[in-house]
């Protein structure tokens, strides 16, 4: 057992939306360092949590009609899940929402404001008069002051990319009530960053705690000066008030990297481990923070400044990867290629996915990308050709002829030793995090063995008499081989290493380093450890996560639309506007706007699609009156025929209602 005692994090996905393909590529990263380090025999704890707090989270509960509390829970779980089910195994996972984080932000806080590290000071922002809140600047749309743009966000334009702060908005609106934001003063709390400057020079630019372009980057930010944080917020928030302030919380982003410290803090509780051993300034172990490149400032700045301030250890690196992109562009939701990691999940085997990231991931933080087309041809030539193919050559035999026997005495010592004397070159190619470089490594043993096969040629000498010995000894050592392949993909493929080790009748595999061949041993019955991939499941996967951008309901996208072109009156006339009853509402599996409605117009009963889906639940839908188009001519969509059309308004997505009559109204009334 090595003296190495390593906490490993992995950032906390937010609460507010489903885990994705681009979420796992820094899970898969993560996990397969933590079962290196487990492989290598080190004591390793890999500990994440739901990261629940802040505005969006607030008003989707908000919207659901359900408690903050409840829906963190939910997700949380849906979390978990899709970890689970890609093998993701960590040591614990929490909720930012919990005592330890609690204390451990006010901790961190006070000694932070004891020691002068904290201010405070009116400021002017964004207000909602009809919510009653301050607005975030992702919560206030209006027209870009640059280039005109309309619906752009409070803080940047997606048109033009200019940056800008909310006021120079022009036509702002409350993306949340629609309402014209006014200007309001309120007491905010600043952690005075600057004071660790430093600190942080010295921290950002010590070996090994950045990777070289991380620290260059910050080089710039820290010689342009660090500016006070703010971290807090104001009521109506949902998150921890912060200690002595009434009425003021701390920003999510407080207590996010807290969370790290809590999910480690209620995995001692429940195995009796030593928080202090880890956390204390002058702790022995090792800390690692693996993120996304876009959440450097947070983990590399604020991060160890907070932790020395409040006089615990720093990380000992902080670990950025790139973005994912998917057959070279970025995710599109239209293009099917926002993948979320449940659909995936629904069709294709995740130890895929997980080579293939492995085999595209290094030490750097350039962006990966997910070729679909690349992706099949590896995992089928590496994977299922070169990998599992040894096993299926050599076992037969074993099996048939040998009655699941290895044999006695390993045929090629010198070959299963070159097998073994490359450990430390892959132990080391694993440890630096250049993953794609170690399946290099493998899959040249792999070629290497199949070489062998090839070469002794098994199937042949099986037909010849009296060779019985040498076809033993081949299929042994053919056996042996895949064995130590298996031991070397462990820490990214480990459903098939337990089915290798399962089949191979022997314990889990530590790293082979000094691994003797297997003699003399029974072997259990070959089953196919892993299938071919199949192309109409990733078009599967594709179609299942394009979002029909068809507009079922009246045009939603901008909250206040200029007027349209004027009409006859006679072209008004030929639209039939029938009060509706909804008498059924349901999800539509695949689906992720749509929503199944059967709604009563009178005499008779409609299906409509509507794209609704992320501003109602269905069972708040049933039993409303609304208003159809009935005379719109039925559309055959991908889940159906829409025989009608919803009216509804509103910026779009969740921020859209239905139209609803006046009580008095009944189902079948023309609208006129
Ligand atoms: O960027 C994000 O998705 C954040 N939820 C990550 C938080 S990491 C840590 F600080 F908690
Ligand atoms: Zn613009």
């Amino acid at each position: 057992m090595s003296d190495r005692k390593i906490l490993i994090t992995s950032a906390l996905p937010y609460a507010n939306g489903p885990i994705h393909l681009g979420h796992l590529v820094e899970y898969i990263q993560t996990d397969i360092w933590s079962r290196f380090q487990k492989q290598r025999g080190n004591e390793c704890y890999y500990i994440c949590a739901d990261d629940t707090h802040g505005t969006p989270i607030m008003l989707k509960a908000d919207r659901e009609g359900v408690k903050p509390e409840d829906l963190i829970a939910q997700v949380g779980k849906e979390h978990l899940a899709d970890f689970v089910d890609f093998g993701i195994e960590f040591d614990n996972y929490h909720s930012t929402h919990s005592a330890e984080n609690k204390h451990f932000s006010s901790l961190i806080y006070k000694r932070l404001r004891d020691d002068q590290h904290i201010s405070s000071r009116s400021i002017t922002q964004a207000y909602d008069p009809v919510k009653e809140m301050f607005l975030p600047d992702r919560f206030i749309k209006g027209d870009c002051p640059k280039c005109n743009a309309k619906d752009q966000y409070g803080d940047s334009c997606e048109a033009c990319g200019a940056t800008y702060s909310p006021t120079e908005l022009k036509n702002a609106i409350s993306a949340i009530s629609g309402e014209k934001p006014i200007e309001k003063d309120s007491v905010h709390y600043f952690f005075k960053l600057a004071d660790f400057n430093a600190m942080l020079k010295e921290w950002t630019t010590s070996e090994g705690h950045l990777q070289p372009e991380v620290s260059n980057k910050l080089a710039e930010w820290l010689e342009n000066g660090l500016q006070d944080w703010d971290i807090s917020r104001d009521a109506p928030y949902f998150g921890f008030e912060i200690p002595d302030a009434p009425g003021k919380y701390f920003y999510v982003w407080l207590d996010a990297p807290v969370g790290y410290m809590a999910s480690f803090k209620n995995l001692c509780t429940k195995t009796n481990l030593d928080f202090d051993e880890f956390w204390a300034p002058e702790s022995k172990t090792e800390l690692y923070h693996f993120i996304g490149k876009d959440i450097i400032y947070f983990h590399a700045l604020f991060w160890p400044a907070m932790l020395h301030g409040a006089k615990f250890r720093t990380p000992s690196a902080v670990f950025a990867h790139g973005f994912l992109t998917v057959n070279g562009e970025k995710m599109s939701k239209s293009r099917g290629t926002f993948i979320k990691a449940r659909t995936y999940l629904d069709h294709l085997d995740p130890e895929y996915l997980r080579y293939y990231f492995a085999a595209k991931l290094s030490a750097g933080v350039d962006d990966i990308d997910l070729s679909f087309e690349d992706f099949t041809q590896r995992v089928n030539s590496d994977l299922v050709g070169k990998v599992v193919n040894i096993a299926s050559r050599c076992s037969g035999f074993i099996k048939k002829r040998f009655a699941g026997q290895l044999s006695t005495q390993c045929a090629e010592p010198e070959l299963f030793q070159q097998f073994t004397l490359v450990s430390e070159n892959i132990a080391g190619l694993y440890e630096a995090r250049e993953y794609g470089k170690a399946m290099r490594e493998i899959m040249a043993l792999a070629d290497q063995a199949n070489q062998y096969i090839d070469e002794k040629k098994p199937w042949l000498i099986a037909k010849q008499e009296g060779k019985d010995q040498e076809l033993h000894e081949v299929c042994s050592m053919g056996i042996n081989l895949f064995r130590l392949l298996v031991a070397y993909l462990k820490p990214v493929l480990p459903k098939l290493a337990a089915e290798s080790e399962d089949f191979l009748n022997i314990a889990s595999q530590p790293w082979p380093n000094n691994a003797q061949p297997l003699v003399s041993h029974e072997i259990k019955t070959f089953k196919a450890l892993m299938t071919r991939v199949e192309e109409p499941k990733i078009a599967a996967i594709i179609e299942a996560s394009k979002e029909n951008l068809e507009k079922i309901v009246s045009p939603a996208t901008k909250a206040f639309d200029p007027i349209a072109d004027e009409i006859e009156f006679d072209d008004f006339a030929k639209i039939d506007l029938r009060i509706a009853k909804i008498v059924k509402a349901e999800h539509i599996k695949g689906a992720d706007k749509l929503l199944q409605l059967t709604v009563d117009i009178g005499d008779e009963t409609r299906n409509v699609f509507a794209g609704i889906k992320s501003a109602y639940k269905p069972e708040d839908l049933e039993g409303k009156l609304t208003v159809v188009v009935a005379n719109l001519k039925p559309r055959k969509m991908k889940f159906g025929m829409s025989e009608g059309m919803i009216l509804a308004a509103g910026p779009g997505g969740e921020h859209l209602w239905i139209l609803q009559p006046d009580d008095g109204a009944i189902a079948g009334m023309r609208v006129k």
